[in-house]
């Protein structure tokens, strides 16, 4: 179905930070497949435990144990807030876990009329009915009502609209730490631990979508950790199979309390193919000094896009996001840098706002920064001839 609107490249073969048309040209990948390619393309490690496991054992389901399961929710569980993790397919299906978690939590400590919700403008948890009714995007929703019910908006960063807004029913609160497709709108870590805040004292439940903010993404592990405090559930997917398609939702105790046998499940969730490539990324994710060069390559890019925006005024007016989660809000269409950036051979990604996304993979080194600055260089300063 014509649901993309798909750019007329395919490409044939990737490594490390690049990209590899059938022709031969070359582009530096710092789309990641939208935050996916956490370890660019190829990496040796992922490349050997996928074909290690391909000879061995595919698909088992979750009528049996998989060992390779349990040691990555083990290996999740002790690196994060979790004690319990539920593996899937996809970030909208991690989201619509938190979803029924949060549900099923209230319902269980005798609340069953806190049911609902409250999200934030501007959030993405992805195309399911459900994830699309928790962010009300009318652009997605239009033609597919009627909207599923139990969620109610407030603005993001705003925690006295949130506060005025939590009622009787409400059970939980659903934030992404960066907003990602909305514009790469960080969410502060004063706002992070006010959400903390009312959420303990209303009784709620503090939901995150870490799914393009996990996985090292932030310069840590996981975004919330910089705010000192933790969720009581979040979902992930995205860079957690660095391109082998996983996702997850992961919980306290005490949150996944009420998600007994039967209650929830997916066929491929968890699945041994997904779990040694999953069990790969964190291997290298985790990595004496990894998450700390994350950090340092991308305080790095931060600081050469705020000068390319001081120098480009009317090309950029804002340099946005943490980590290697970059955006920079553009004068004139995004969509018209992201094409001058492709032609010249950077790889990028729109975001709503007006916004390009730079999402270089966390295995970038300081020479494919100092690449892309150059070539943002040269495109911002064709832009500012014409603007
Ligand atoms: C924050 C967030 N949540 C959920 C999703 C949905 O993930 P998926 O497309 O894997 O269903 C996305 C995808 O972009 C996302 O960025």
């Amino acid at each position: 179905m014509p649901t993309y609107a798909r750019i007329p490249i395919a490409f044939e073969r990737g490594e490390g930070a690049y990209l590899f048309t059938a022709d031969g040209r070359r582009y530096l990948d710092f789309a990641a497949g939208i935050a996916v390619n956490a370890l660019g393309h190829a990496h040796p490690h992922l490349v050997a435990a996928l074909n290690a496991q391909a000879g061995k054992l595919w698909h088992v389901s979750n009528l049996y144990e998989i060992p390779e399961s349990a040691r990555l929710a083990e290996r999740l569980a002790a690196h994060s807030f979790a004690d319990r993790v539920f593996f899937c397919n996809s970030g909208a299906e991690a989201m619509e876990g938190v979803i029924k978690l949060a549900r099923r939590y209230q319902h269980q400590a005798g609340n069953p009329e806190r049911c609902r919700i409250i999200t934030c403008e501007g959030a993405f948890h992805g195309r399911t009915m459900t994830t699309l009714s928790a962010a009300r995007n009318p652009k997605h929703l239009d033609g597919f009502g009627p909207v599923a019910e139990g969620f109610d908006q407030v603005a993001f960063g705003n925690l006295n609209e949130l506060r005025a807004a939590i009622t009787p029913e409400t059970g939980a609160v659903l934030v992404e730490p960066i907003q990602g497709e909305g514009g790469v709108r960080v969410a502060s870590l004063d706002y992070l631990r006010g959400l903390r805040a009312v959420c303990d004292e209303f009784g709620l439940l503090l939901l995150f979508d870490e799914v393009q903010t996990g996985m090292g993404r932030s310069g840590k592990l996981f975004a919330y950790e910089w705010s000192g405090i933790a969720p009581d559930a979040m979902g992930l997917a995205k860079g957690l199979g660095g391109g082998f398609p996983v996702g997850a939702f992961l919980a306290t105790e005490k949150a996944a309390a009420g998600m007994t046998a039967g209650l929830h499940g997916s066929t491929f969730g968890g699945n041994p193919l997904a779990m040694a490539v999953g069990n790969a990324v964190l291997d290298v994710l985790l990595e004496d000094g990894f998450l700390d060069r994350v950090d340092r390559l991308a305080r790095r890019f931060r600081a050469g896009l705020e000068d390319l925006a001081a120098r480009h005024p009317r090309v950029l007016d804002e340099v946005r996001g943490a980590g290697l989660l970059l955006g920079l809000h553009c004068v004139a269409p995004n969509s018209e840098l992201v094409a001058r950036l492709q032609d010249q051979g950077l790889l990028t990604v729109p975001a709503a706002e007006n916004v390009v996304r730079l999402l270089p993979p966390l295995i970038a080194e300081r020479s494919h920064i100092e690449a892309a600055l150059a070539i943002l260089e040269r495109v911002c300063a064709e832009a500012a001839k014409v603007a």
